[in-house]
């Protein structure tokens, strides 16, 4: 169900016009919807519930509070990849428990943040992680549960920078050296290394990397298991699709057919991490043109929006599909994605203000005539948007709204000048 939808030519986001909250607002403005949150999460928990999942939602890629509080309503955990996200699913109202504490290079004081807040379950990614965590479990007299990050060597088949489970990369550890951190720690007193983590990357359009990956650390599971080494816990992390160029992703239960026989009779307790595949389409930015322009061999339409607001074009070659808001009906899009071409339309890159040739948020696409003053909706940007904003070149970050139906609610005031000198000014 889409819930950013063309009506009488104009987008609407639920039950409110997105000109209506620009207008109101300003902008750039995030505006996410909370029927498509809610929908997301659910189509994933119900897909795997065979499972019975803890599902983690990864804070990071859209860590709004109010979000986060939305989707702990609705029975989400988190993952959370440093002690401001930890905080922040404590200040939502997560239990400690529901959270599992992940990242490459956590500081000792992060770890040590963690311990005394009691959260669920460290997800450890070095040898001298697991020596300093084990350390601090004895210093606190407290029980710490952990699972160690697998690095399986399988091709997630993504941007080479979002790829994180093949040998080269930095994530995890590999499966030579987990198996003896497993037998090193299997009789610590206070750390119970009980659990296999895993992400390979994001987002994964297949479901045959998991199956590779499940398969490897089952293997590693049985091997450890005939050495009487016990694991009950297996995350199979995040990276699961969302659509931006149109029907690329896998639906929810397309991943769990393929995932769910692998591990339904293996009595291990399963957690999951999915981000973007909740909050990409549940998100879109809203820029305002300020200036048209038309050179030798291009058309430029510039807005107030950069690569400050979202910077996946820049850094990813990200394609985002973006239109006018109020086309009317004669440009209402049918669908959204890279194959639409309407008659009347003509190439374009839209691009930011910033001072960066790769300041741009769409190259090359075929929209209806614009003016300045037009609103422009980028949309698939409520993942890795707001949570990867700047304030490069002293630019102010976008206000965010939940949108609920007719109602829409502030969830994050943009920023003023006073909040970029601030840190600065109190020294
Ligand atoms: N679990 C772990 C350990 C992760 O590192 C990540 C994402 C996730 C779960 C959630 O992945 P998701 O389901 O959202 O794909 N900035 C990039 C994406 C970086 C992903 C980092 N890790 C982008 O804009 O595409």
């Amino acid at each position: 169900m889409d819930h950013f939808k063309y009506s009488n030519g104009t987008l609407q986001c639920e039950g409110t016009e997105a000109a209506a909250i620009a207008e109101e607002l300003g902008t750039p403005t995030y505006v996410y919807s909370k029927a498509a949150f809610t929908d997301h999460f659910r189509s994933i928990s119900d897909a795997f519930a065979p499972l019975r999942p803890k599902v983690c939602y990864s804070i990071k890629s859209c860590h709004n509070l109010h979000i986060l509080r939305l989707l702990r309503g609705l029975g989400a955990a988190f993952d959370a990849v440093s002690a401001g996200e930890v905080r922040r699913a404590l200040e939502a109202g997560a239990n400690p428990q529901d959270i599992v504490f992940a990242g490459v290079g956590k500081t000792e004081a992060e770890m040590a943040f963690a311990i005394e807040r009691n959260v669920g379950c460290f997800n450890v990614e070095t040898p001298t992680e697991l020596e300093t965590l084990s350390r601090l479990a004895t210093e606190f007299n407290r029980e710490v549960r952990a699972a160690l990050r697998v690095n399986p060597d399988v091709d997630a088949g993504t941007h080479p920078y979002t790829t994180t489970g093949k040998d080269e990369n930095k994530f995890g550890i590999e499966m030579g050296q987990a198996r003896e951190l497993y037998a090193q720690y299997a009789h610590h007193p206070l750390l119970k290394l009980a659990g296999v983590h895993l992400h390979i990357g994001s987002p994964v359009n297949s479901a045959e990397p998991y199956v590779e990956m499940i398969t490897k650390a089952l293997t590693l599971i049985d091997e450890l298991l005939a050495k009487n080494i016990y694991i009950n816990l297996l995350n199979i992390g995040g990276g699961y699709g969302a659509d931006y160029e149109g029907g690329e992703s896998p639906t929810a239960a397309q991943y769990a057919d393929a995932i769910i026989p692998l591990v339904k009779d293996r009595g291990l307790a399963i957690i999951m991490e999915p981000g973007r595949s909740i909050s990409a389409n549940a998100g879109i930015l809203i820029c305002r043109t300020t200036s048209v322009k038309q050179t030798k061999t291009k058309s430029f339409v510039i807005t107030d929006g950069a690569m400050t607001d979202l910077i996946r074009p820049a850094l990813y070659q990200a394609y985002h599909f973006a239109w006018p808001v109020a086309p009317g009906e004669a440009f209402t899009p049918p669908h959204r994605g890279k194959s639409l071409r309407l008659d009347g339309t003509s190439l374009v890159d839209i691009v930011g203000p910033v001072c960066e040739s790769s300041d741009f948020l769409g190259k090359d696409r075929w929209l209806p005539p614009i003016n300045k003053g037009d609103l422009i909706a980028v949309f698939s940007a409520g993942a890795y948007g707001a949570v990867m904003s700047s304030q490069y070149n002293s630019r102010p970050r976008a206000a965010e709204v939940l949108v609920d139906g007719e109602s829409v609610q502030l969830i994050r005031r943009r920023e003023t000048y006073d909040d970029l000198v601030a840190a600065e000014r109190e020294v």
